[in-house]
């Protein structure tokens, strides 16, 4: 039987090519965000595509009690989720001091607080179920603290933390939890997060597609964490673990330099 999932920031970017993926396996899907005209889009090609059944739910899930208006959205419709992806996130460049309080707390809002309150409706309900997946997109940015992007590396370090213990809590309760981790992928993603000018973004990025297939195959697979891009996970697990932290601090600010 086919699953049905909900996905989270699925107008653009990685959330879209994660609802084409499942869709093109025969899943029907409900699909959220903000602009509903870009929802409306995916759903007439994923339908047509795919003969599955797409349901849309235009929402700001960062506004306040945005998660709780989705679950109840989700529930109205009488349809049982299988799989939750908590992808919606967004970033932002500058100095901690110098940028808007409210974007960061924003931000906080919709990578954090949105990502854990969906895990707790939506995570209880799979366990009274008998079963589940959820998929939370995080970043390799949870590796390492950012500088001119605090806060946003730390509410990804915060997502990698919170889904692996969330995955323990759940062992043998049939809900798996996965962190996908992505390095730079080519989506609306730096612009919204003014990142334009940085070497962050001159490297070449990942496609959504080759990022959003990693996490879906890892998320059915039940694995805890995933990167897409190997030569930066080994980077990651074994070359900056190991490097003096003034060191890793000055070599990820210089990253995000303009
Ligand atoms: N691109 C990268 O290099 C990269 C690397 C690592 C991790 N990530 C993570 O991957 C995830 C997806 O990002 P992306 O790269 O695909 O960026 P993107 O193209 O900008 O997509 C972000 C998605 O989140 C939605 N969103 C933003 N604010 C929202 C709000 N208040 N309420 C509801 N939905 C909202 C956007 O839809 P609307 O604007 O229509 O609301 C959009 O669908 C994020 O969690 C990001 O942190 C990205």
């Amino acid at each position: 039987m086919s699953k049905i999932a909900l996905i989270t920031g699925a107008s653009s970017g990685i959330g879209r090519a994660l609802a084409r993926y499942h869709a093109s396996l025969g899943g029907d899907v409900i699909i959220t965000a903000r602009r509903g005209e870009a929802l409306d889009a995916l759903k007439s090609e994923l339908e047509a595509a795919h003969k599955v059944t797409v349901t849309v739910i235009p929402l700001d899930l960062g506004a306040a009690g945005g998660a709780a208006k989705l679950y109840e959205a989700v529930k109205a419709t009488g349809i049982r989720v299988d799989y939750l992806i908590n992808n919606a996130g967004f970033g932002g460049h500058g100095a901690f001091l110098d940028r808007d309080l409210t974007d960061d707390l924003n931000m906080i809002r919709l990578n954090v607080e949105a990502l854990v309150s969906l895990c707790h409706l939506f995570g209880k309900d799979m366990v009274a179920a008998g079963g589940g997946k959820i998929l939370n997109v995080s970043s390799t940015a949870a590796h390492m603290p950012g500088p001119l992007q605090a806060t946003y590396f730390a509410t990804k370090a915060y997502v990698s933390s919170f889904s692996q213990a969330l995955a323990e809590e759940l062992k043998g309760q049939g809900v798996t939890v996965t962190a996908l981790e992505p390095g730079y992928v080519v989506t609306e993603f730096a612009a919204v997060a003014d990142l334009e000018g940085t070497k962050l973004i001159a490297q070449k990025g990942a496609t959504a597609e080759a990022a959003a297939k990693v996490g879906y195959d890892a998320m059915i697979a039940g694995k805890l964490t995933v990167i897409n891009d190997k030569p930066l996970a080994f980077m990651l697990g074994w070359i900056m673990p190991f490097m003096p932290h003034r060191m890793r601090l000055n070599m990820v600010r210089k990253m995000q330099e303009k």
